[in-house]
């Protein structure tokens, strides 16, 4: 029987997970803490699949190029849209109650859609009735669970014909100690890195762990340098999301003089692309001294606004402010990993016996820029191909040839998937002899925050490196010190990405460099 290890209790996660004890393999799940304490559980906007007469999935397949700017790839983005409305359905059949009108499912629009095709649950809840709904298959399933046991590192071993492959990881179990689980898959669905700045709408548990591993471990990792900043975070403490589907209902953005500035922006005004109203929101924060944008939503009404989005009604509320008479001040925070461990079609990293799902892979679907609310699709799409390509390959070999133990980063120029590679020594990851002191994760987040945030440039991004290189990674000891090395490894490797990648493109913005970079001719495969 194939012996699978998942990592990551997530939608990816509990997905493969549930699949591939569907088919017959031998399951052991771990979760870094308790079982629905994810990214996916805070998704609020919701889903997107082209499920209505009035779409269609080259529809959706032109929105996610056109979103991407020129860098999603058009064959995995054809996948997620073609197979997104199956998806879907079984996630209908897993248990999830998505919202109902009249007519049928309840549908939401978001920026950079060209229609209303966002299913949510609960109004602001999908990723909560999501997991919930998954945890509880899982839990019908013969599938072992461990809670509170994080990832520390891949296990690779050359198999006879001299090829090194993953045969398994070392975790530090919930008692504080370090075992090792061999399987024939493992399976990283460890979620996002927001956690490498200062404000981000993500959980404390996303820290790129299974990214990080994956790059010790010798697999190529791509598009580090794309993290999707949210343009609506609550300006609050723990900046909260404020999804975007409340400006598809038609809130507005203004400035600090109650001016409404998106209309001079961009033609799509507050449903522009993520990233242009993200670094729209950052400047006019910047011009008016800091102070944060207003997301205008009175014209809504409470009594809407209340319905509607029940849980950001209590968020908002619970700061003290009355959102349905008076703005609620926002600001960007880091939200979305756009790169993440290179995969295939499914899910097949460049290491044999490893695949990759989710917000940590890099599937080529959201280039630039990710579309609003096609993670929990892609995260669906591709882990029910990943637990189908492990079912159907039980030699676990990747298509790929190995690289050479040193890892590989792969920067991707364009759609056409040439990815010219950096040489290892490229890469500081290592701390140079002087490193002197231990990373210190606040000022990590902090210089990840002003040097490579919506904006970077040559200056700041050589200032990060260098101060980076001046930082050790910490023996790892506990949670926490294993969290550290892995942001540590993630933001050098962020920078690294950065500095090679020239011009701008969707969210990686240069301002030594801002003429937007050549896209090259979309066609939708
Ligand atoms: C949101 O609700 O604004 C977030 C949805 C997403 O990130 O796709």
């Amino acid at each position: 029987m194939t012996r699978v290890l998942v990592i990551g209790g997530g939608i990816a996660g509990l997905w493969a997970a549930v699949r591939s004890a569907d088919a017959g393999c031998s399951v052991e799940l771990v979760t870094k803490t308790e079982l629905a304490e994810t990214n996916t559980r805070y998704a609020q906007g919701g889903i997107a699949a082209a499920l209505f007469p009035d779409d269609s999935a080259a529809r959706h397949v032109a929105d996610t190029l056109a979103a991407g700017a020129g860098l999603a790839d058009p064959v995995a983005v054809r996948v997620l849209c073609d197979e997104g409305p199956a998806r879907v359905r079984d996630l209908i059949r897993f248990g999830v109650a998505f919202d109902r009108g009249d007519s049928g499912l309840s549908r939401g629009l978001e920026a950079a859609h060209s229609r209303a095709r966002i299913v949510h649950a609960g109004g602001d809840a999908t990723g909560a009735a999501i997991e919930a709904a998954l945890v509880g298959t899982v839990r019908r399933r013969a599938v072992r669970i461990d809670e509170r046991t994080m990832l520390l590192d891949l296990l690779v071993e050359r198999g006879a014909d001299g090829r090194a492959g993953v045969v398994g990881a070392r975790l530090l179990d919930e008692h504080g100690a370090i075992v090792e689980r061999r399987a024939d898959a493992v399976v990283l669905a460890t979620g996002g890195s927001g956690r490498l700045y200062r404000h981000t709408t993500n959980p404390d548990v996303a820290t790129g762990d299974g990214v990080a591993a994956a790059w010790r471990a010798g697999a190529a990792v791509a598009d580090l340098e794309f993290t999707q900043f949210h343009p609506t975070a609550l300006a609050a403490p723990g900046t909260p999301l404020i999804s975007e589907a409340v400006r598809g209902d038609g809130a507005v953005l203004r400035d600090a003089t109650g001016h409404r500035f998106m209309p001079e922006v961009h033609p799509d005004a507050e449903l522009a692309p993520r990233d242009v109203v993200a670094r729209a929101v950052w400047r006019r924060m910047a011009e008016q001294g800091g102070a944060p944008a207003r997301l205008d939503a009175t014209g809504l009404g409470a009594a809407f606004l209340a319905e509607r989005f029940p849980g950001l009604d209590r968020v908002v509320r619970d700061a003290g402010i009355d959102w349905g008479r008076e703005p609620v001040p926002v600001t960007p925070a880091a939200h979305y990993a756009m790169g993440g461990v290179a995969t295939d079609l499914d899910g097949r990293t460049s290491l044999p016996g490893l695949y990759a799902v989710g917000e940590c892979a890099r599937t080529g679907v959201h280039g630039a820029n990710r579309l609003a609310s096609n993670s929990l699709l892609e995260a669906a799409v591709f882990a029910e191909r990943v637990a189908r390509a492990i079912a159907g390959d039980p030699a676990q070999q990747s298509a790929e040839p190995v690289p050479p133990v040193l890892p590989v980063l792969l920067v991707q120029e364009n759609c056409t998937g040439r990815a010219p590679q950096l040489a290892p020594e490229q890469i500081s990851c290592t701390s140079s002899s002087s490193s002197s002191s231990s990373v210190d994760r606040s000022a990590l987040q902090d210089l990840m925050w002003e040097q490579v945030g919506l904006e970077r440039d040559e200056r700041g991004l050589r200032a990060a490196s260098e101060q980076l290189d001046g930082w050790r990674a910490p023996e790892v000891r506990d949670r926490r010190s294993a969290e550290d090395r892995n942001l540590l490894d993630l933001a050098r490797l962020t920078v690294a990405a950065a500095i090679a990648r020239r011009g701008s493109t969707g969210a990686h913005f240069r301002l030594d460099d801002p003429a937007t970079a050549p896209a090259p001719e979309l066609e939708a495969a």
